[in-house]
């Protein structure tokens, strides 16, 4: 069985953090994700982390979902995947690919499409390479006219080598039998004194094995990160890749201008998402909707036709034709169902607001099951926390909660019924009903006047 290992033992000294470089986020997540998700994707879910810098933050973010080994001093890109051998050994009769943690743009399709090339041709070592404008810094592809000779690195290239664009991304497949007996003759004979991975390729042509090169069709399968500058570029690389291919299925965009949208974000044709709006997670937007401006979507389903002005939506769900904004929290739990209007300065945590109900101004509703076609005034609020336990409201279908209403929880509001401005409901309203809660208006005539009075004496 073909399985992988990735190299995430870097520190990446130039980020200036004390993190191991692969996980650094690019569009909100690790470039180790990335990784991962790409070998994922191709089929390979026999994966082994090699581990070094900070190794337990990658434990800790793995939280145990693959094979890891340490690392513990990095003498080369050799070193490192010697420390996975007992791993390989569990399934060496397969390939294995070998891949950088820190180049999150490998995909799946390069994965699978140099996997074939690699087996059909008995390849011993495939490399994936990719031909760059400026190719400092890498290994050089040396080819000949039936594979290729070597990887020759920048500082042991000579001149004529350095004009060499096809670059070593760092990602290889190899017959794992193979990989396996050559890490067994590495040495560190080069001017960097580390072990080369790159020179289980002449050892290996030495035995007689077959070595080649997959060039990539996509570009970007080299890039990685040294500094915050280029983690940056990653980020806009992947951003503008991924508002592409929206552009192409359909989505509107008249500025992009701040616009991040996650790789797993789907969003149907017709939608307009509009600058400073941020989607992530596993979000999913229908057709025909107005996103933003300044958005933020984290892993929510939004139906069709449905328009979100300076809105912030986390693990929710909201339905078609529904109008929210501007400035309106959505928080985990909620289902905002079809025509629902929700407007300015309002809050909805973990309930439930029932179709074409409006919401429009300055209100809190939480833990609440609310039905359909209700009316809330402004400035509503489900108290549902009472310092040790949290309470559900329920309002149900047509019930009209005037202005400044406080409904205490648990407390329910039957079908059609009515709650006067200003009360504080803490017992049941019945279907129909009206409840009141305040004291009469009381007036004192002439009473301003008198005031007024006293202060001119003064
Ligand atoms: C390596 C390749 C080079 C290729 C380039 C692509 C070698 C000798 N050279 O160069 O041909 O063009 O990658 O980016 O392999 N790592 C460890 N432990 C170590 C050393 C490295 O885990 O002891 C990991 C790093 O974290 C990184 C990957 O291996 O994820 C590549 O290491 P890096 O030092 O960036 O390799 P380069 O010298 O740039
Ligand atoms: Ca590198």
């Amino acid at each position: 069985m073909d399985n992988a290992v990735i190299l995430a033992g870097g520190q990446g000294k130039r980020m200036k953090a004390d993190m191991p470089k692969p996980l650094f986020k690019v569009l909100g997540e690790p470039m180790l994700e990335w990784v991962i998700g790409a070998c994922e994707n191709s089929g390979i879910k026999d994966i082994c982390v090699v581990k070094g810098y900070k190794a337990e933050m990658i434990d800790e973010y793995l939280g145990g979902r693959y094979e890891t080994v340490l690392q513990a001093e990095r003498l080369g890109t050799g070193h490192a995947v010697m420390q996975a051998i007992p791993f390989m050994k569990k399934n060496s009769d397969g390939n294995t690919l070998v891949l950088c943690g820190d180049a999150p743009f490998i995909d799946s399709k390069t994965i699978s499409d140099s996997l074939k090339m690699h087996k059909e041709n008995g390849n011993s070592v495939t490399v994936i390479t990719s031909e760059v404008e400026n190719p400092f810094g890498y290994g050089r592809i040396i080819r000949t006219a039936n594979g290729i000779s070597s990887i020759v690195e920048e500082k042991d290239a000579t001149v004529e080598q350095k004009k060499i664009r096809e670059i070593n991304s760092g990602a290889y497949w190899f017959r794992t039998e193979d990989l396996i007996e050559a890490l067994g003759l590495l040495t560190t004979d080069n001017s960097q004194g580390e072990y080369y991975l790159t020179d289980t390729i002449y050892i290996l042509l030495e035995k007689g094995r077959k070595a080649d090169a997959f060039k990539s069709e996509n570009p970007n399968v080299v890039l990685g990160a040294n500094d915050r500058r280029g983690l940056l570029m990653l980020n806009t690389t992947a951003r503008e890749d991924i508002i592409g291919k929206h552009l192409e299925n359909g989505v509107e965009f008249t500025c992009t201008d701040g616009i991040t949208i996650g790789r797993d974000v789907v969003i149907g044709a017709g939608t307009q998402i509009l600058s400073g709006t941020v989607l992530s997670g596993k979000t999913v937007i229908g057709s025909d909707c107005v996103i933003g401006p300044d958005c933020i979507i984290e892993n929510s389903t939004v139906g069709n036709g449905t328009k979100l002005n300076y809105v912030q939506c986390y693990e929710s769900q909201i339905d078609d034709n529904v109008k929210i904004g501007p400035f309106v929290q959505v928080r985990p739990g909620s289902h905002i169902k079809s025509g629902a209007k929700i407007g300015d300065f309002v809050e909805i945590k973990n309930s439930v607001i029932g179709e074409e109900t409006a919401v429009a101004h300055l209100t809190y509703v939480g833990d609440s099951d609310v039905g359909g076609c209700v009316n809330f005034g402004c400035g509503v609020v489900t108290v549902n926390y009472d310092g040790e336990k949290k309470s559900r409201c329920t309002i149900e279908d047509n019930a009209f909660i005037g202005c400044n209403t406080n409904l205490v929880a648990p407390v329910k509001i039957g079908k059609g019924a009515y709650t006067a401005a200003g009360s504080t409901i803490t017992k049941d309203v019945p279907a129909d009903a009206l409840a009141i809660e305040r004291g009469d208006t009381k007036t004192i005539e002439g009473y301003a006047a008198r005031k007024l009075k006293n202060r001119k004496k003064k």
